[in-house]
C-alpha cells in the first residue's frame, strides 16, 4: 500500500474514533464516558465530580463547586450499552427498554399519599363520600421529591417496591418528580423552594441529584420514571422578562442537563415537564418550546432514557375537550392533544423522538377558570381519568395522576412568604393552606366531582 493510500485508509477510521464536540451543558466528561471531550467554543469543560464533567459557558469559574477544576476526560472509554428489548421491571437500568416504559410495569402506591387519602376519607362523616374518598388511596400518584429531607423515602418505597415485586411477581415502577432547582418557580411564589442560586443552589442541587441516584442505585431491580423539574423550562420559554427568571436560565439549564444525565445512567425513565396547551400550545411559543426541549434533549446526549415531556402537570387541561372552553380563544391548541399533536412532530424534525405522558389527575369537570393561566386550587375541580397506558394516541405513553390530588397549590394567606396573588383570585378555593400540603376541602370537592365517578 503506498504511503498515500495507508493516509486515506488512516482518514476513513478516523470519523469512527472521534467524536463531535460536546453541546453546551452537555456531558464531557467522567468515569465511563465515552463521548465528546471537548466542548463547543464559548463553553469550557468542567468537572463536577469524578463520573460527570460539563459543558459550561464561557470559563471555568462558572461551576458551581469550588474551586472548579478543568476536567480530566476519561482515558478508557468503553462502549456505549446495547439498546435492545427488554421485560417489565427486570431489565439492568443501563439498557433502556424498546417502547412504552408504562408497559409491563405496575405503578408502586405512594405509602404517604395512601396515609394522606386514609386520613381525609376518615374525617369525612357522609357514608358514601367517606367509601369514594378512600377508593383514592389505590390509584397511583407520582411522590414529589420536593426537598433534598425527602430523598430518603425514595430508598425506602425502592426497597418496597423491590420487595413486593419478588412476592407478587408483578414489575414495579415507582413514579417521582424531580423537584427541587434552586431558585425554583422563578415567576411565581407559590411554590419557591429550599435552595437560591445566591447561596450556593447549584452544586447543592448537584448533591440532591446524587442523592437520588444513589438510592436508585441500590435496587436496580425497580423501575423508575421521573418528571423533570415542573415549570421550569416553560418559564425559560415564556417569562426571561421576569428578572428572577432570566438570572436563573444557566443555572436551570445546567441543573436539569445534569439530573438527565444522572438520572440516564441509572436508568429512569424521564419526561421532562412541558408546561401545558394554555402555555406553550400558543402559537408564538410552541417552536421556541421545541427547540429549547430539543436543545436540553440534545444536551443529555440523545439518551433513550430521556422518553418526552410531561404535559399539564398539576393543572386542569382536558386531554381532548368536548368544545374548546371560551378562555382557550386564539389558542388553536385548546387542549392537551392538540397541544401535543402539534408539539411533537415539531420536536420530531429537531432530532427529539419524544414520547408523552399528560396529567389528568384533577381535569375531569371542565370551563372552570376566568382565565386560563389560572392555576391555584381552582374551584370545582373533580378528579379525572385515571391512569393507564390505553391512551387513544401513538404520542401518548400514559395518562398519569402527577399531582397528588389533596395536596394545595398554594396558600391564600397574604402574610405568608409564598403567598402568590393567583390563590386569592376568584377562581380559586379559600381559604387554602401552604403548597405541597394536605387541604381536605379541596379533597372533598375533587371525591365529588370526579368525572368518570368513582
Ligand atoms: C408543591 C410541592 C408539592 C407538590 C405536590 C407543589 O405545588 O410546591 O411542595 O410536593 O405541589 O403536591
Amino acid at each position: 500500500m503506498s504511503k498515500f493510500a495507508s493516509l486515506l485508509a488512516l482518514l476513513a477510521i478516523v470519523p469512527s474514533l472521534a467524536y463531535a464536540q460536546a453541546p453546551v451543558y452537555g456531558q464531557c466528561g467522567g468515569i465511563g464516558w465515552s463521548g465528546a471531550t471537548t466542548c463547543v467554543s464559548g463553553s469550557v469543560c468542567t468537572k463536577q465530580n469524578d463520573y460527570y464533567s460539563q459543558c459550561l459557558p464561557g470559563a471555568a469559574s462558572s461551576a458551581p463547586t469550588s474551586p472548579p477544576t478543568t476536567s480530566a476526560p476519561s482515558s478508557t472509554p468503553v462502549s456505549t450499552p446495547p439498546t435492545g428489548t427488554t421485560t417489565g421491571g427486570s431489565a439492568p437500568s443501563s439498557t433502556p427498554a424498546a417502547g412504552n416504559p408504562f408497559v409491563g410495569v405496575t405503578p408502586f402506591l405512594s405509602p404517604y399519599y395512601a396515609a394522606e387519602v386514609a386520613a381525609a376519607a376518615d374525617a369525612i362523616t357522609d357514608s358514601t363520600l367517606k367509601a369514594k374518598a378512600a377508593s383514592v388511596a389505590k390509584i397511583p400518584t407520582f411522590t414529589w421529591l420536593d426537598s433534598v429531607a425527602k430523598v430518603p423515602d425514595l430508598g425506602t418505597y425502592l426497597a418496597d417496591a423491590s420487595a413486593l415485586q419478588k412476592s407478587s411477581g408483578q414489575p414495579q415502577v415507582v413514579q417521582i418528580v424531580v423537584y427541587d432547582l434552586p431558585d425554583r418557580d422563578c415567576a411565581a411564589k407559590a411554590s419557591n423552594g429550599e435552595f437560591s442560586i445566591a447561596d450556593g443552589g447549584q452544586a447543592k442541587y448537584y448533591d440532591y441529584i446524587d442523592q437520588i441516584v444513589a438510592q436508585i442505585k441500590k435496587f436496580p431491580d425497580v423501575r423508575v420514571i421521573a418528571v423533570i423539574e415542573p415549570d421550569s423550562l416553560a418559564n425559560l420559554v415564556t417569562n426571561l422578562n421576569v428578572q428572577k427568571c432570566a438570572n436563573a436560565q444557566t443555572t436551570y439549564k445546567a441543573c436539569v442537563t445534569y439530573a438527565l444525565n444522572q438520572l440516564a445512567s441509572v436508568g429512569v425513565y424521564q419526561y421532562m415537564d412541558a408546561g401545558h396547551a394554555g402555555w406553550l400550545g400558543w402559537p408564538a411559543n410552541i417552536q421556541p418550546a421545541a427547540q429549547l426541549f430539543a436543545d436540553m434533549f440534545k444536551s443529555a446526549n440523545s439518551s433513550k432514557f430521556v422518553r418526552g415531556l410531561a404535559t399539564n402537570v398539576a393543572n386542569y387541561n382536558a386531554l381532548s375537550a368536548a368544545s374548546p372552553d371560551p378562555i382557550t380563544q386564539g389558542d388553536p391548541n385548546y387542549d392537551e392533544l392538540h397541544y401535543i399533536n402539534a408539539l411533537g412532530p415539531m420536536l420530531a424534525q429537531q432530532g427529539f423522538p419524544a414520547q408523552f405522558v399528560v396529567d389528568q389527575g384533577r381535569s375531569g369537570q371542565q370551563n372552570l377558570r376566568q382565565q386560563w393561566g389560572d392555576w391555584c386550587n381552582i374551584k370545582g375541580a373533580g378528579f379525572g381519568t385515571r391512569p393507564t397506558t390505553n391512551t387513544g394516541s401513538s404520542l401518548i405513553d400514559a395518562i398519569v395522576w402527577v399531582k397528588p390530588g389533596g395536596e394545595s397549590d398554594g396558600t391564600s394567606n397574604s402574610s405568608s412568604p409564598r403567598f402568590d396573588s393567583t390563590c386569592s383570585l376568584s377562581d380559586a378555593t379559600q381559604p387554602a393552606p401552604e403548597a405541597g400540603t394536605w387541604f381536605q376541602t379541596y379533597f372533598e370537592t375533587l371525591v365529588s366531582k370526579a368525572n368518570p365517578p368513582l
